[in-house]
This record gives structure tokens, sequence and C-alpha cells, in this order.
């Protein structure tokens, strides 16, 4: 009985994580799944119940978890607290040794309309961030004063190696095209980062591999993202850049991750945060959470088929014409997500109605 931690979080993690759980339910009672899921405290609202953002228990349930979904965290009512709400979600990355986060985000075919880019531009973009996320700036020693403060960034030749090695893999299940975005025009972390990349390639010799300095990778994402494929890159260069690639299809709130490191679980998590905007409307984007899932269902899981059914389900929903406010429309968050249920129930049903197809045949046939 594979059992999923469900941190919902603060802002509009608990809305859009509702509408994912209730896509895992009905997937796990129509195929025999028995998931069963165990909601705990995180982020700004664990400040507020237990005085910290990552209680013992939360993290404790969190190690015992099958696989972990995660909303959002964060929110104004929190930015002065002594410890934020951000820091409960670094230190369950770091506790949790999660040191690679994929961000896929593609343009849909049929919904070039979505992207802010040309038609032109926009067509054909899928692209894979393969982002390094227990390093950097992110985790070094910080000094914090009145008249100064500084963030260390280090970065050692296993961190690197590690990370390299995930993007060349998820690669080689894609167009076979590394590119490794660095700074190593100006920072040594970079230069180390681009010396370690092109010794790990020689191992994946099937896989194309380039270096872009990150200014120039982020004027090629908006001018043309369909010269990526899998884009590796530091902690911190990866959350600007998979921000700027989310726009690509759209919306930030389409946008799904996994993290994962050398041993379960992982964590899936839409990239987008509390959004603390449109927070309590019932207006936000579900798409990445429930996209999140369909991570959850394939990678944590082992289910292909039946994270194909949610995916599909999900693409349904939107290339009909189902849009959240983001998206210029004007369906709700719970509306959008019980569409999405609709389009797996149909999706279901035919697999129940192909399945006894086959039994007959077999039936007649024997
Ligand atoms: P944000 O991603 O929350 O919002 C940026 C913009 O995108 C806002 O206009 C918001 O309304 C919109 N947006 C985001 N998700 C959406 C969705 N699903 N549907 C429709 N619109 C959506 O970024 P921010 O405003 O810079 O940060 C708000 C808080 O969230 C901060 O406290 C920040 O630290 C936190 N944050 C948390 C995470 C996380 O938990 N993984 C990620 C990013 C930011
Ligand atoms: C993300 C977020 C986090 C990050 C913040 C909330 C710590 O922006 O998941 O992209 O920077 O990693
Ligand atoms: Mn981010």
């Amino acid at each position: 009985m594979p059992n999923i931690v469900v941190l919902p979080g603060d802002g509009i993690g608990p809305e859009v994580t509702a509408e994912a759980v209730k896509c895992l339910e009905l997937l796990s009672d129509s195929c025999d799944l028995e998931l069963t899921f165990e909601e705990h405290a995180f982020g700004g609202a664990a400040i507020d119940t237990d005085g910290e953002p990552l209680p013992e228990r939360t993290l404790e349930a969190c190690r015992r978890a099958d696989a972990i979904l995660l909303g959002a965290v964060g929110g104004p009512r929190w930015d002065h607290s002594p410890v934020r709400p951000e820091a409960g979600l670094l230190g369950l990355r770091s506790a949790l040794g999660l040191y690679a986060n994929l961000r896929p985000a593609h343009v849909i075919a049929g919904l070039e309309s979505l992207s802010p880019l040309k038609a032109s531009v926009a067509t054909g973009a899928d692209v894979l961030v393969v982002r390094e996320l227990t390093g950097g700036l992110y985790f070094g020693e910080k000094s914090h004063g009145e008249e100064s403060a500084s963030d260390l960034c280090t970065y050692s030749r296993t961190e690197v190696e590690r990370i390299a090695h995930v993007a060349f893999k998820a690669a080689r299940g894609r167009r076979r095209k590394v590119t490794s975005v660095d700074k190593a025009n100006v920072l040594a972390t970079s230069k180390l980062w681009r010396r370690t990349v092109e010794v790990v390639a020689l191992q994946y010799p099937d896989v194309a591999l380039e270096h872009l300095y990150v200014d120039a990778a982020a004027l090629a994402l908006a001018t043309a993202p369909s010269r990526f494929d899998v884009i590796l890159t530091e902690n911190m260069f990866g959350d600007i850049l998979s921000d700027q690639l989310s726009a690509i299809g759209g919306s930030i709130g389409l946008v799904a991750s996994a993290s994962l490191g050398d041993s379960a679980p992982m964590i899936f998590e839409p990239i987008h945060g509390s959004a603390p905007d449109i927070a309590g409307r019932d207006i936000a984007n579900p798409a990445g959470a429930i996209a999140s899932a369909v991570m959850l269902i394939d990678q944590a899981l082992g289910l292909p088929d039946e994270a194909a059914l949610l995916g599909k389900a999900l693409e349904q929903t939107l290339v009909d014409g189902w849009r959240t406010a983001d998206l210029d429309g004007e369906h709700g968050c719970a509306a959008f997500g019980n569409r999405v249920r609709e389009m797996l129930q149909m999706r279901l049903g035919r697999r129940v109605a192909i399945m006894e197809l086959i039994a007959m045949n077999r039936g007649c046939c024997a």
C-alpha cells in the first residue's frame, strides 16, 4: 500500500494540491492501487501550529513515505518571522538528499496561442530543466550584517558529477542534447562546473553537449526555445530559468517538478509559489499540481500506463478549451480539477471496456 505524504503548505498550495489528491484517489480506486494519504503541517501553516516550518513529525512522516506531494509555501504573513516557511522547503530537500530537480515544460501541440511567444518561435518547444537542488548559493555559509551581508557559493566536483549524470541519462530518453548553463566567464564555481560536465560527458558519447552562459541562455529561452532539449544548471540559475521557461507554455501554473536523490522518497511539486495575490479565491490553476501527480505515479510508483491516463486527461481538458484565470479563462480551480477527473473517468471506462473485450476474445478462442 504506497503511502503518500501530502504537504499542502500555504496560499494556493492547499487549493491546487486538493485537486491533485482527488485525481490520485480516483485513479487509486479505479485501478486498485491502494494508495494511502497522510497530510502534514508544513511551511507557514506549520509555523502557526508548531512554531517551525518543518516540524520533526512532518520530517519523520516524509522519511517513511513512498512519495511526497507538495503544494507551495510562503506568504507575506511570514515574511518577517524569525524562520521563514521557505526554510522548511530547503530543509526538507536537504534532509532527504534530493539534489536533482527535474522541471519539464512544453508547448502543447495545438495550444501555441497560449504562449506569449510568436507561434513560429513557440511551436515544438519541449525543454527539461535539470536543476541542482542542494548546493550553491542557497546552502553556502551566510553572514547577515547591518552594513554588509554575504552568501557563499560553493560546489564540489562530486556534486557537479552526480547532477550531470542525471541530465545525461534524462537526455538519453529524449532528444540526446544537453545544454550546460553556467557563468564560467566570471565564476570559479562555474569553471569547475564546466570542466566537470565535460569529463562526465565522455561517458555519454551518444549525447551532444553544448555550454551556454546563463545570460545568453535567458535570451535563447525567449527567442529560440526549440534549440533546447535538456538544460543542466546549478541551483540559483535553475530556479530563475525554470520560471522563465514556464512562461513559454502559457503559465507558470502548468509546470510540475520532481526532486530526487539516491534513494526514495522523491518530492513532487508544481514549480510555482503560494501566489498570495490570488489565494483563497478558487482561481488558481491546478494543472501544475496535477501534472506533479502524473510524475509521481510514473516515477515514484513506477506505473507509466496509469500516469499516462491522468496526463492525457489533463491535456485533453486544456485542448478542449478549459482555462483558469492565468490563461485568460473563467474556470475555477475546483471546476478545472473536476473536468480533469471526468476526462480520467472516461478514459478509465474505455480501458475497462477494452480489457473486457480482450478477456471475451480469449474466452472465445480458448
Ligand atoms: P508565485 O509563483 O507564487 O507567483 C508568481 C505569479 O504567478 C503571481 O502573479 C501568481 O498569481 C502567479 N501564479 C503562480 N502560480 C499560479 C497558479 N497555479 N495559477 C495561477 N497563477 C499562478 O511567486 P511569488 O509571488 O514570487 O512568491 C509568493 C510566495 O511563494 C513567496 O513567499 C515565495 O517565497 C514562495 N514560493 C514558494 C515556492 C514553493 O513552495 N515551491 C516556489 C516559489 C515561490
Ligand atoms: C522553487 C522556489 C524555492 C526555490 C524557494 C521558495 C525556496 O522558488 O521551488 O522554485 O528557490 O527553490
Ligand atoms: Mn522558484
